[in-house]
């Protein structure tokens, strides 16, 4: 039979309030029944008060990280298939260590389409944010246009050092569109801000001989490349197109995105 327990005293409800300790003005009234009955030891029953509201803290904070990160969809290491892939399963584990992070190591994944790079660094993201790191993934069209608007009103540098708050910030499709001049240069005015402090997470479809092709100044590119590789982990993503392997197996569906 469920009956329901008595509620808290007033005092108590409101001094739980007070503090902001939803979980254990949730649970202290059934806990307290529980522990009259099973016979606690007061300093269990505090131990399953205190345990809750961490827990419940936590989960909530994973929830801001995970808002705040910005991601198109959730990713996650466990879905990807590493034998499917052309990433070496050390690199895989080391990438998944998220051990790059503190030490404010970037990664670089670097390959055609279909290939697993946005997974990885969604997934490698996701994680992140459940090892409590913040984390703000951008592709690189989006990251050029938020620094443009910080171009317009002379808070470009604000915005940096905002953006460099996070411990690390993920960048998908570098060179998908070419960038203009302004944009080359905010874009290296990034990089370099982060070089050797904050990890960069990147993916582009062009090797790094290529990148002329999507930034028109030259020296910009080499200046750009010499911050990101410098303390770097390279992963190559080859091989067929995942997706279309997929539209393969399920015998032709349209592909969508
Ligand atoms: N090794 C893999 N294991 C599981 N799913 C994969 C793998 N590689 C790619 N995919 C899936 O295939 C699709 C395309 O991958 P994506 O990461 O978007 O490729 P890219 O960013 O390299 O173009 C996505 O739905 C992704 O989840
Ligand atoms: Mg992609």
């Amino acid at each position: 039979m469920n009956t329901t327990p008595p509620a808290l005293s007033a005092d108590l409800e409101t001094g739980l309030r007070r503090l902001k300790l939803a979980s254990m003005r949730r649970l202290a009234p059934e806990l307290l029944v529980t522990a009259k009955t099973q016979r606690w030891t007061p300093e269990e029953f505090l131990r399953t008060l205190v345990e809750a509201e961490i827990t419940a803290r936590d989960q909530s904070n994973t929830r801001t990280r995970r808002r705040l990160a910005g991601f198109p969809i959730t990713k996650t290491l466990d879905e990807f298939q590493v034998a499917a892939s052309s990433i070496p399963p050390a690199t895989f584990h080391y990438l998944a260590s998220l051990e790059w992070i503190p030490a404010a190591e970037n990664i670089c994944l670097i390959g055609p389409a279909g290939t697993g790079k946005s997974h990885m660094l969604l997934a490698l993201g996701e994680a992140a944010v459940q090892a409590g790191y913040r984390v703000r993934y951008f592709t690189a069209a989006d990251l050029v246009d938020t620094l443009y608007r910080g171009l317009a009103d002379n808070s470009v540098g604000r915005v940096i050092t905002n953006l460099l708050r996070n411990d690390v910030v993920l960048l998908d499709e570098l060179g998908f569109a070419p960038l203009d001049d302004t944009g080359a240069q905010i874009l290296f005015r990034f990089v370099a801000a982060a070089y050797e402090r904050r990890s960069l997470g990147l993916a582009s479809h062009w090797p790094f001989e290529q990148w002329g092709r999507f930034m028109p100044e030259h020296t910009t590119a080499v200046s750009m490349l010499d911050r990101l590789l410098h303390h770097c982990h390279v992963t190559i993503t080859d091989g067929d197109s995942y997706r279309m392997r997929q539209a393969k197996t399920n015998g032709g569906t349209p592909l969508k995105n």
